[in-house]
């Protein structure tokens, strides 16, 4: 029996945000289609403590996550990733600090290359921590970026994110910003990625056409978006159970009357429909889901463990 234990660095050295962005389309795809059995996530202590798992019924294969979570801490999300299998013994555990930040950039990048117009170029990103790094990487892998714009209350920390993603930004003009709302107004993609409980700009602060991912609130008190986007976009979510549970911006919207259930598209039906209306302004609202875990740890099972699963 093999038993694999692999910390952020071995995890990171492992699986590119390209390989992560194709596990977690598939996985999308395979949610839709009804191929995962995924009980709502296990919230403790107001979101301080989540138990996730997914279990991919085509391959008999499950994860089970833990974390804790605390944004006076850094960093701010921490835990484990276990893998398991019916058909052999073999154990995988992984940081879940890594996968999360892995899988949540690659539906970030999955939903962008989806409804990102082709030559958008332009990334503001407001949130400058513990996701932020894969939010760019993500958009990057999926629309080279010409320019990128980073906000955080505290500025240090942009400029921080700035200096580790430099290497990796050749020739994208990069600056900190300190007004969203200014920040905002010539961006192609807006990626939110903070612990908001209000929206963190105006709808009229952003352009016509446009492309936000919000992927910080996943409690009915968080919030990042205006009610007035949400009314004004085709909107995209990850998973409508969870949606409809956790996601504040939602809840707010559907409660307000700007939104209703079935304006909602779930990523995985839109991959695969035939056509995707979109409008100028776009979407993609995501709590997260174990599913993305299971798909970056299935990469981690295909490489340690030696997986060939269908
Ligand atoms: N949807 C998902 O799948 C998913 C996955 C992981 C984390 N998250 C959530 O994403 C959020 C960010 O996570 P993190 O690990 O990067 O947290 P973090 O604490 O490391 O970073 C958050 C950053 O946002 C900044 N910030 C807070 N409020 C702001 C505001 N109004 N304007 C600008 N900047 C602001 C903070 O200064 C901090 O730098 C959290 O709410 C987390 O729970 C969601």
């Amino acid at each position: 029996m093999q038993s694999v234990t692999l910390d952020a660095d071995g995890v990171r050295a492992a699986v590119s945000m390209r390989e992560a962005i194709d596990a977690v389309r598939r996985g999308f795809v395979d949610l839709a289609a009804g191929e995962f059995e995924m009980p709502t996530r296990t919230v403790m202590r107001d979101g301080q403590f989540l138990v996730m798992n997914a279990h991919h019924r085509a391959t008999s294969t499950a994860i089970i996550k833990t974390l804790s979570v605390n944004f006076d801490r850094t960093p701010a999300i921490a835990g484990t990733v276990v893998w398991a299998e019916t058909g052999r013994t073999d154990t995988l555990i992984a940081d879940a600090g890594a996968v999360t930040t892995l899988r949540t950039g690659a539906a970030v990048g999955v939903a962008t290359d989806l409804l990102a117009p082709a030559d958008a170029g332009r990334l503001t990103l407001i949130g400058a921590g513990g996701q932020a790094a894969d939010q760019v990487r993500a958009v990057h892998a999926v629309r080279p970026l010409r320019e990128l714009t980073v906000v955080n209350t505290d500025p240090r920390r942009a400029a921080a994110l700035l200096e580790t993603l430099a290497p990796e930004l050749d020739g994208v003009r990069t600056r900190t910003a300190a007004d969203p709302e200014a920040a905002v107004a010539d961006a192609d993609i807006v990626c939110c990625a903070t612990p908001a409980t209000s929206p963190l700009f105006t709808a009229a602060a952003l352009p016509a056409r446009v492309h936000v991912n919000a992927i910080g609130a996943f409690r009915p008190t968080m919030r990042e978006l205006p009610d007035e986007l949400l009314a004004d976009s085709a909107v995209f979510i990850d998973e409508r159970e969870a949606i409809l549970q956790e996601s504040g911006e939602i809840l707010h919207a559907l409660k307000a009357g700007a939104l209703a259930e079935h304006d909602l598209t779930e990523l995985g039906t839109a991959l695969t429909a035939a056509d995707v209306p979109r409008g100028s302004r776009t979407v993609f609202k995501s709590v997260g889901v174990a599913m993305q875990d299971w798909a970056v740890a299935r990469l981690l099972a295909e490489k340690f463990l030696g997986d060939r699963l269908p």
